[in-house]
């Protein structure tokens, strides 16, 4: 997998201490099976709530909004986020 972020979360990664991500913050990873491109998904702050969205390949959407696909895992991370912690 590949994960990108926009620059609201370099920003609030860079900016130190912090309780929760910045509205605007998004982050995308990209899963790969057998070195093929399988899944895209997203999550997006918008105030002081995630939107999640997936998708396949051909850009069909499969989830969106607040899921509980996603929220059943995303719930539990520093704010939804499972891949990296806030800054302290
Ligand atoms: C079974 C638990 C689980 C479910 C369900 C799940 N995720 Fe995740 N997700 C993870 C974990 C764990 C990571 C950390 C990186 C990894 O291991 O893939 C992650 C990483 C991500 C990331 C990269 C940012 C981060 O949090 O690290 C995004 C974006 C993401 N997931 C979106 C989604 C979306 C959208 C859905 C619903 C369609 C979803 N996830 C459902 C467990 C889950």
């Amino acid at each position: 997998m590949e994960i990108f972020i926009n620059e609201v979360m370099v920003e609030a990664l860079a900016g130190g201490s912090l309780a929760a991500w910045p509205d605007g913050a998004i982050v995308v990873k990209d899963g790969f099976m057998a070195g093929e491109p399988h899944i895209v998904v997203a999550m997006q702050k918008r105030g002081d709530a995630w939107f999640f969205a997936e998708y396949e390949t051909s850009g069909e959407v499969v989830y969106s909004g607040d899921p509980h696909a996603c929220t059943r895992c995303h719930d539990d991370g520093d704010d939804g986020i499972l891949a990296f912690d806030l800054p302290r």
